[in-house]
């Protein structure tokens, strides 16, 4: 969907870390959407029409005068803060060189990045492979596994995902998603790309650790009676938590998938695009699991600014691709490198990791309470650390309603609150790392009042 362009009246707001001082959309500002929708593909322009003009910390500027407390971080990757002086430090200093660009050349940069990575990470992961945007990573752990799947068997290629779960916007993260309104303008199904069905809450009542571990079996057998040769399967791709609902798989399902995995030589991949570098209190989402890893996919929070994405896993797997079979123009270019390699040291020097699991505990807390309030509309709500999505219903039934979350997120937005709209049922928050506990306890109290006040105006307050 798309906001409308028609600026209204909104109540003037005016805090340490909001200031709403306009109309909204800023009248000013509606040539310049105009402007953009004439120019630009449609596709990307679905966000609510704000022109961001600075950023600093957790706060979002307009040219306007208007502010608002960042519950994005531009979509999970300002995990340091927006503009943070470290990171800008190192991208001046690379820039006074002057702007290099080196291709698959050497540059001091790439390396210590890459060296900072395998360093900092669990230590199954020995090499890096470096690109620009998280839907490469997908694609490189797509073909990595299919590599060694290949070695031990030409037609060991089968990988094994979940329906519904995001990887990316190339070819095969759209196979990767398996839902056809995505993948359907390719024309074909990979017939190597196996669907499991995420194990939501809902599609099951009262199940324990050992049902999850069943339930995992059954969805194996499932793929075995339609014919699924597990043989020839090289490797799982699990999205660490669900995207639009922040949602984690249950431990005791990972856990019997992990163990499934290495007992067949199976790679277990799992994409930490969004979840990765502190977000949900672990420095990767799939350490809440209790198991290993054999890749993980990065990008978003590595850097925290500048396009930066990447794979890690061991060196027999990484090693696999010959001298120049894998490459990326802009791959860990000197600037990106620079911004990931300043990113990474101030999340061990902040303590950013910890922080976000003791914010989470703020968050989550803060959340129940407003649960509590409207459980007849706020059904549910997932995350972990700094991460969470609320889940909207109508009242008392157990039917999305997309619309009542947009309603909360426009009236949050007024109110100088940003968070992430998912045009669906959920409305995802993911603010820096670095929040301050008052800003971040600030925007709660905001989300509060968008829903008692869209409650109001739906006629059911509470
Ligand atoms: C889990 C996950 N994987 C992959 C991607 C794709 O990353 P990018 O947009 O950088 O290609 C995203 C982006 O939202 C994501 O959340």
């Amino acid at each position: 969907m798309s906001f409308k362009l028609n600026p209204i009246e909104v109540k003037p707001v005016s805090t340490k870390y909001r200031t709403i001082k306009t109309k909204l959309p800023v009248p000013e500002s509606i040539p310049l959407f105009e402007e953009m929708g004439k120019y630009e593909s449609r596709s990307m322009h679905g966000q609510y029409p704000i022109i961001w003009d600075s950023a600093s910390g957790c706060v979002v500027a307009d040219p306007y005068g208007n502010r608002w407390i960042d519950f994005t971080s531009t979509i999970f990757v300002a995990n340091a803060g927006h503009g943070h002086p470290e990171i800008i430090k190192a991208i001046k200093e690379q820039l006074e060189k002057p702007l290099l660009h080196t291709y698959a050349f050497c540059n001091r940069p790439r390396v210590e990045l890459a060296k900072k990575l395998v360093k900092m990470t669990p230590k199954q992961f020995e090499k890096a492979y470096l690109v620009s945007a998280g839907t490469e990573a997908t694609e490189t752990a797509l073909k990595l596994m299919r590599l060694y799947g290949r070695q031990k068997d030409p037609k060991r290629v089968g990988v094994i995902s979940f329906t519904g779960s995001m990887h990316g916007r190339t070819m095969g993260a759209e196979f990767l998603k398996g839902v056809p309104s995505s993948s359907e303008w390719i024309g074909h199904d990979d017939p190597n790309i196996h669907h499991l069905q995420i194990p939501y809450p809902w599609t099951v009542k009262n199940f324990k650790d050992a049902d999850w571990e069943r339930k995992f079996e059954e969805d194996i057998n499932s793929l075995i009676a339609k014919k699924v040769d597990i043989k020839k399967i090289c490797g799982f791709m699990v999205e660490s938590y669900i995207g639009w609902s922040a949602y984690f798989f249950p431990k005791a399902y990972i856990q019997a998938l992990a163990k499934f995995a290495k007992m067949n030589d199976i790679l277990l991949t799992f994409d930490e695009i969004q979840s990765g570098f502190g977000r949900t209190g672990k420095l990767f989402a799939f350490e809440h699991y209790g198991v290993d890893a054999d890749m993980v996919c990065m990008g978003k929070g590595m850097s925290s600014s500048l396009p930066l994405a990447g794979v890690l896993g061991p060196k027999k797997v990484m090693d696999i691709p010959g001298v120049g079979s894998m490459s990326s123009t802009h791959s860990s270019n000197p600037l990106s490198s620079a911004a990931g390699l300043a990113n990474l040291n101030i999340i061990e020097n902040e303590n950013l990791v910890a922080e976000s699991a003791r914010k989470g505990k703020i968050l989550h807390d803060r959340l129940g309470e407003i649960q509590k309030k409207y459980n007849s509309r706020l059904k549910y709500f997932f995350g972990n650390g700094l991460v969470a999505a609320i889940l909207l219903f109508k009242p008392g039934t157990d039917e999305p309603d997309g619309a009542f979350a947009t309603d909360v997120f426009e009236r949050a937005t007024h109110k100088g609150l940003l968070m992430v709209h998912t045009g669906r049922e959920s409305i995802k928050i993911g603010p820096p790392l670095s929040i301050p506990d008052e800003a971040l306890l600030e925007g709660l109290d905001v989300l509060e009042e968008a829903i008692a006040e869209a409650e109001k105006a739906a006629g059911n307050s509470n």
